[in-house]
């Protein structure tokens, strides 16, 4: 699998000075994912057969058999999850896909008792510990981390493909996967996610699964974007340059009442308050941007109700058990998708194919 490694073939200085459309190509190999760093490296076949593959892992883990042939795929695999800002869902769920698809896990979460106090640097540290694993899986509040050491681990004799599991505020590549694949099985039967209205709305500003989602659903025809904050907690404007670049039909507003009967999909975030430098975010109201129970007769029959979790009170708990209501299902679809991303990055994902095909031969 490791046929060329073009994140060798070039300096760090001009790496970084690429746009993110750019860089996209330097993770892939042979078409597929190596490393998932960003949401702009995919394309919507590969959206696609991560999707397909997810499905399959799914069904195939419904028997015994099909769980220990799931688990022999990667089962002489070993993964470290470098988990350096807090996470429990994305932790476990990363955790749960590795334990479906047999690979081991071990854990970094608290850089203050390994050698970083001892003054070795980050990079090091992380060089350090790749030595004993075959994948790194990694959550960094440092916006930009990931693809550093994914370029350094690249220059060295013992590349491992990396998976962002949240940088920053800036990007969470893989729930932006989950996200879709969430998308595609909600409208499965009602044409896909083409010409659908998937509404944003909490903390925009700061919310990397936001700005993840929003750059995956370009690949959508007629998809249009709303994006529903209080002023100072709106959508980047780069995310507005990149969607108006790619044509997609976009709405900027404050008007949550307005926007819920129009949308297919309401994505609701919650308020990012630990980026907060004086605690800016105290001073607005946010209840405006609440989903509650009063709310739900204004949804749509059809549309979906999403949360990348956790939630505060921008969902009220009544909402939880109407049929809309997504992101419980979205959670497990988490753990599909991610299990799904691993065996493709591996190039196990033909034989989840073969052994789905004989089941339902
Ligand atoms: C999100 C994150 O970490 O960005 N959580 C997650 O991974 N499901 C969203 C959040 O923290 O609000």
């Amino acid at each position: 699998m490791y046929r060329d490694n073009p994140l060798s073939k070039i300096a760090w200085e001009d790496f970084q000075k690429l746009e993110l459309a750019e860089k996209g190509p330097y993770f892939m190999r042979g078409g597929r994912p190596y490393h998932a760093l960003i949401a702009q490296q995919f394309d919507r076949a590969q959206l696609e057969r991560i999707g397909d593959v997810a499905t399959k892992i799914r069904k195939i883990g419904k028997t015994k058999g099909g769980i220990n042939f799931l688990q022999d795929l990667l089962s002489e695999k070993r993964a470290m999850l470098y988990f350096s800002q807090p996470s429990s869902r994305t932790f476990l769920s990363f955790y749960a896909a590795c334990q479906i698809v047999g690979m081991k896990a071990a854990e970094v979460r608290d850089t203050s008792t390994s050698s970083e106090v001892k003054g070795e640097s980050p990079e090091d540290s992380v060089r350090t510990f790749s030595s004993y694993f075959d994948m790194i899986i990694m959550r960094h509040p440092v916006g930009g981390f990931a693809e550093r050491i994914a370029w350094l681990l690249s220059n060295t004799d013992r590349p491992v493909p990396l998976l962002n599991a949240g940088s920053g505020k800036d990007q969470h590549p893989t729930q932006a996967l989950l996200d879709i694949y969430t998308l595609q099985r909600s409208f499965e039967d009602l044409g896909g996610i083409d010409g659908k209205k998937i509404a944003f709305v909490g903390d925009l500003a700061r919310g990397r699964t936001v700005r993840s989602l929003a750059s995956l659903l370009t690949l959508y025809k007629d998809v249009k974007q709303y994006f529903v904050a209080p002023d100072s907690l709106q959508i980047g404007e780069d995310i507005v340059a990149q969607l108006q670049e790619s044509k997609v039909e976009l709405e900027v507003c404050d008007d949550c009442e307005k926007v819920i009967p129009e949308v297919d999909a309401i994505y609701m975030t919650r308020i990012q308050d630990e980026w907060d430098t004086a605690q800016e975010s105290r001073a607005v109201d946010t209840t405006p941007f609440h989903f509650t129970a009063e709310r739900l007769p204004l949804l749509k029959e059809r549309a979906i109700i999403m949360h990348p979790l956790p939630r505060r009170k921008e969902i009220a708990v009544e909402v939880d058990s109407d049929p809309r209501a997504m992101y419980w299902r979205q959670v497990r679809n988490g753990m599909w998708a991610r299990a799904a991303l691993m065996l493709i990055v591996f190039e196990r994902d033909g034989e989840v194919d073969r052994y789905y095909a004989d089941l339902t031969s």
